[in-house]
């Protein structure tokens, strides 16, 4: 089975509502390659107005950068799995380490969300991903798999079948560091084997398992030909629309 090839970017806390709506323009006007979904994760406010931008052409979808694992209720601030479906929401980004160290999200808390989105019919995209220390311990692999293992591995093989994961270093977000193609390719084979240990060979090679972690054009196509690599969450280098263009075009 071929895995789809996935070009995701993640605006983060970025751009004004102008400055996105030029973007998603851009991006969505452009000539991509048909094999490509392009994914853009905007922040809330511009969700509505990317999903109408995007909604003519079949190769863009858009994603929220979170949401809360309640169906709704007195939590202030807080945006719904529904009230993303019905701006026609498609993706949410779970577990993004950004969130799980400044909001304290935890494995087991990233697991109710998860059941959420997938129960209510959103994607997850669900990140992974080691700090310094732990790279430089070697327990990488160990710890990536313990994330998987306490968030997702509880779900059935046609749930988990609909996930897209994410693998990204700590050390390398918007450090200006990559892991080099190999250290990725070598993170993002092992997490196919567990997946294949768990699920099979046939969940594990469906699917889609992006490397997110300073990607940008001058480092995209290598890292995207790595065998296991099936394409980014990019979080800078998707703030431009030719940047982005330019990883999209990179498979
Ligand atoms: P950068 O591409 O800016 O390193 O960010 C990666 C990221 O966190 C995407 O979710």
């Amino acid at each position: 089975m071929t895995r789809k090839k996935i070009a995701a970017g993640n605006w983060k806390m970025n751009l004004t509502a102008d400055q996105g709506q030029s973007l998603v323009g851009a991006i969505v006007q452009a000539d991509r390659p048909s094999d490509v979904l392009t994914i853009l994760g905007v922040p809330h406010p511009y969700l509505q107005a990317a999903v109408q931008q995007a909604s003519a052409n079949r190769g863009v979808q858009i994603a929220a950068q979170n949401m809360h694992e309640a169906i709704s209720g007195a939590y202030t601030g807080e945006v719904s799995v529904d009230m993303l479906l019905s701006l026609g929401v498609r993706h949410v980004i779970l577990g993004h380490s950004e969130r799980r160290e400044y909001q304290k999200e935890s494995n087991e808390l990233l697991k109710t969300k998860v059941d959420l989105a997938l129960e209510k019919g959103l994607i997850p995209i669900f990140c992974c991903g080691e700090s310094l220390d732990i790279r430089k311990s070697g327990e990488h692999v160990t710890y990536v798999s313990s994330q998987l293992q306490a968030s997702l591995f509880h779900l059935s093989a046609e749930d988990f079948g609909k996930i897209v994961i994410a693998y990204e270093p700590i050390w390398a977000i918007g450090t200006g560091e990559t892991a080099s193609p190999e250290q990725a390719q070598e993170m993002h084979a092992a997490i196919r084997n567990l997946i294949k240990e768990k699920y099979g060979s046939d969940t594990a090679e469906s699917c889609s398992i992006l490397y997110g972690g300073s990607v940008k054009p001058a480092n995209a196509k290598e890292i995207f030909g790595q065998s296991d690599v099936d394409g980014g969450l990019v979080g800078g280098a998707s703030l431009k629309a030719e940047d982005f263009l330019s990883i999209i075009r990179s498979f």
